[in-house]
């Protein structure tokens, strides 16, 4: 039965402030150096900034990495005191910041905390000779923030602290373009208190529901509400466990995350192929697709510009809605915890998430939760 529904929305009137995108997002791990080395080998980033004693902050390394506008900032703790130290024990390696690039921080601030917020970080301004960054943040589920970055009167290579780098390893970048969306883990019961959150305090819209029909298998389901800002630029989907026969696969998230956060993190790609090819042949390993889901594939989704036999080497996934189609693939848990993976997806003029590979997808994963004696 088909019960996506798509609540009638006022795109971007809403608002409680302008975001302009994903300023960057920042990982805390209990390696940052050997992290970056993983996510520049296998994923192609590139290092091109860092922040550490050297440079004048005692208490923790942190790594810019870039490929076209994504940027990722991974930072280790340096001892075993302070908030780094103690996320990295509880969460293991983990998202900690997604950050929003606004043009006016302390009023987006402002009127976040008036709306309910509540404030991790009251603005600061930081400067160095390229000029000045306003930063605040706001705290979002478990112990995910929000920073809130205002860099217009900025014009050096980051954030004031990071110096450039430059390394003699450099590998190709892999065609990740930008972030698409990112997906966060709540509590059973807890997902409509966060939609609320981001509608009641940033103005966001729900841009499409998926409950418990549309996402369960014979064991485990989950209900997904996508959250949307009023350009279309930050989406959040936030998931909840549903009750099924065995544990959900949000509950053994939650379970070995410690609590709620970010689950994966979707990038985008115009040419999925040659980026997930890429990706294989550095070692990144990706959920195995049945091979009996290409059998039934031109039938669903209809004539695609990819060949058949080329996804189902790669194991991509596709998927069809009203505006166009979809490629997706998804990384297997890039730490050992089974938490934070990535999603691979382009868009070839759907707008969706990959409602049709659902199922599919979580008899995937709940393969490999079974082999981790999870299930
Ligand atoms: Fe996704």
């Amino acid at each position: 039965m088909a019960t996506t529904s798509a609540p009638e929305a006022a795109v971007g009137t809403h608002d409680t402030f302008p975001i302009n995108g994903t300023d960057y997002i920042e990982f805390f791990v209990g390696n940052a150096r050997q992290s970056s080395m993983f996510y520049r080998a296998a994923f192609g980033f590139q290092l091109i900034g860092y922040r550490g004693p050297e440079t004048g902050v005692r208490d923790r390394a942190s790594y810019l990495l870039q490929q076209d506008k994504i940027r990722m900032v991974l930072t280790s703790p340096l001892g075993p005191d302070g908030f780094i130290a103690e996320h990295v024990r509880k969460h293991g390696d983990g998202v900690r910041d997604l950050a929003f690039w606004v043009d006016d921080a302390r009023d987006a601030w402002t009127k976040a905390v008036e709306r309910g917020a509540t404030s991790v970080q009251e603005p600061q301004v930081h400067t160095d000779e390229h000029g000045e960054v306003v930063i605040a943040a706001i705290a979002t589920y478990g112990d995910t923030i929000h920073s809130i970055v205002e860099r217009r009167n900025y014009h050096g290579l980051f954030l004031p602290g990071f110096v450039p780098v430059s390394s003699q390893f450099q590998s190709s970048p892999i065609g990740l373009k930008y972030v698409d969306h990112c997906v966060g883990n709540v509590e059973l019961g807890r997902m409509n208190e966060w939609v609320s959150f981001y509608e009641r305090v940033l103005g966001f819209h729900n841009l499409l529901t998926f409950d418990d029909k549309d996402i369960s298998t014979e064991y485990s389901a989950l209900m997904s509400k996508v959250m949307s800002n009023g350009n279309g630029r930050i989406k959040f989907p936030i998931n909840e466990p549903a009750s099924g026969k065995k544990k959900s696969q949000i509950e053994e998230y939650l379970d070995f995350y410690g609590g709620p956060g970010v689950q994966h993190i979707a990038v985008a790609t115009d040419d999925i192929i040659s980026t997930v090819s890429a990706l294989q042949a550095r070692g990144v390993e990706f959920l195995r697709t049945p091979t009996t889901y290409y059998l039934e594939l031109q039938d669903r989704v209809g004539a695609i510009d990819e060949p058949l036999e080329e996804l189902e080497r790669l194991g991509i996934l596709v998927d069809r809605d009203d505006e166009g189609y979809l490629l997706q693939i998804f990384t297997r848990p890039v730490q050992d915890r089974p938490t934070l993976f990535f999603e691979i997806i382009q868009r070839k003029g759907a707008k969706g998430f990959g409602k049709g590979n659902f199922k599919a997808l979580f008899e995937s994963i709940e393969r490999e939760q079974e082999l981790r004696g999870n299930l």
